[in-house]
């Protein structure tokens, strides 16, 4: 037997065990799999071997330990807020027009000031290096690489200010405020001097939440070598983390849950960029940003990461966008795999949208070079998508090309 048979052997021994363990399903829902294609087999060894984003997830899983290939998947409780950001798509079918020149497509977008090349935005995630060690910064440089405008987590394991230089833009920065005012303040400050033009307040958190995947894979306590990167307690929050670098955290006891509207004018008050929110899902919120004079809606359940039996993105989308009604930007995230997903939300009204799980899968599976080809396939299958329905700008993508099954 050579060695190709004994690994394709083996691989699909490997995948038969996943299908039959209980994680397949929720790890599937999460990879936004169940009814998609799915990935490779056997496993890609270069990126340019990808022919869809679920082709990084098993040389990703390959790579990381299991705890942080969790932190990565997990969803919480059965997982059905991230199985719904999946299977929402399938609420909407596109309707193609014909009689129109594509020969050329324009996927360019103006937003707060900027005119990005693609609408398809990195969303922030946390602390990167635990899946790669070039984390956000080889994320940066292939989103420079592509044209992709990336949002930061205030957990980056990069200080802003590096990751905006291997940007060579303007970054997008992502607040989760602490205990005490006076570090969010000099964090703002920090995003601020690094030239963010806006920061994402993460709404979507008010409480912990129960993680199921990564509580059984992540297990600390039997793993002792986690202790060398996380921190225990109220120093959890903000020890180690270069965005607290240097700020006199030691009043800090916990982040701030509840984000108020007397927060929202604080953060106003204390900076110049611009405030989106992040983690909208009703018309009731939409409309209370508008009134609040908020720059900007992020819809997003926060990947399925914090509250369950939560419905899908996009079929929140059409009542956020119907009560904004063009007078802010909204953007939107969750489940997003494929560039119809982003056709069908920017035809329900949405200005951009951003990607969390897909390129980690890159970044963790090959690197700086991972995370381009994800971008690249995702902006490929947009720009095919577009073709093919007869839309030639961004402009054109009307709510004329999407229909809503009845049932
Ligand atoms: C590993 C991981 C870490 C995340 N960290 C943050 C974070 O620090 N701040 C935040 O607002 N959202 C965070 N998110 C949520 C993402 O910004 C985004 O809402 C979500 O991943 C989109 O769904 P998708 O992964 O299905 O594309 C995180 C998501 C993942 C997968």
């Amino acid at each position: 037997m050579t060695t190709d048979i004994a690994r394709r052997i083996s691989r699909r021994r490997f995948l038969e065990y996943v299908r039959q363990s209980p994680l397949f399903a929720p790890l599937a829902a999460a990879a936004g799999l169940s009814g998609r294609a799915g990935a490779a087999e056997p496993v890609i060894g270069d990126p340019v071997e990808a022919i869809n984003v679920f082709d990084f997830m098993p040389p990703a899983q390959k790579k990381l330990s299991a705890a942080h290939w969790a932190y990565l998947m997990t969803g919480v409780d059965d997982n059905r807020t991230v199985e719904a950001n999946s299977e929402g798509f399938r609420l909407f079918q596109i309707r193609p027009r014909g009689f129109v020149n594509v020969e050329t497509v324009d996927t360019s977008v103006e937003l707060y000031g900027t005119r990005l090349e693609s609408p398809i935005v990195l969303a922030p995630v946390g602390h990167q290096r635990a899946f790669h060690p070039e984390a956000e910064l080889a994320v940066a440089r292939a989103a420079r690489e592509k044209g992709h405008q990336v949002m930061l987590s205030t957990f980056s394991s990069v200080h802003v200010r590096e990751v905006a230089e291997a940007h060579g833009a303007p970054l997008w920065f992502q607040l989760y405020p602490t205990s005490e005012w006076s570090v969010t303040e000099q964090v703002l400050r920090r995003a601020e001097d690094a030239g963010c033009p806006v920061v994402a307040l993460t709404i979507d958190a008010p409480a912990g939440s129960n993680r199921e995947t990564l509580r059984r894979l992540g297990n600390r306590d039997k793993n002792p070598q986690c202790g060398a990167c996380h921190r225990p307690g109220a120093e959890r929050f903000v020890a180690g983390h270069p965005t607290f670098a240097g700020i006199d955290y030691s009043r800090v006891r916990s982040g701030l849950r509840s984000i108020t509207l007397e927060l929202v004018e604080r953060v106003r008050r204390a900076t110049k960029m611009k405030i989106v929110a992040k983690g909208v899902m009703t018309a009731e919120d939409a409309e209370l940003c508008v009134k609040e004079g908020l720059d900007g809606i992020v819809v997003s359940n926060h990947g399925g990461r914090q509250a369950e039996s939560l419905l899908s993105t996009i079929e929140a989308l059409p009542e956020v966008t119907a009560t904004v009604n063009g007078k802010i930007p909204v953007l939107i995230d969750g489940g997003f795999r494929r560039g119809t997903d982003v056709f069908k939300a920017l035809a329900i009204g949405a200005d951009a949208i951003c990607i969390g799980r897909p390129y980690l899968w890159g970044l963790s599976a090959f690197g700086q070079a991972g995370v381009e080809r994800v971008l690249e396939l995702l902006q490929a299958e947009l720009v095919t998508t577009m073709k093919q329905s007869g839309a030639n700008s961004l402009d054109m993508i009307t709510s004329a090309y999407v229909k809503r099954r009845s049932a």
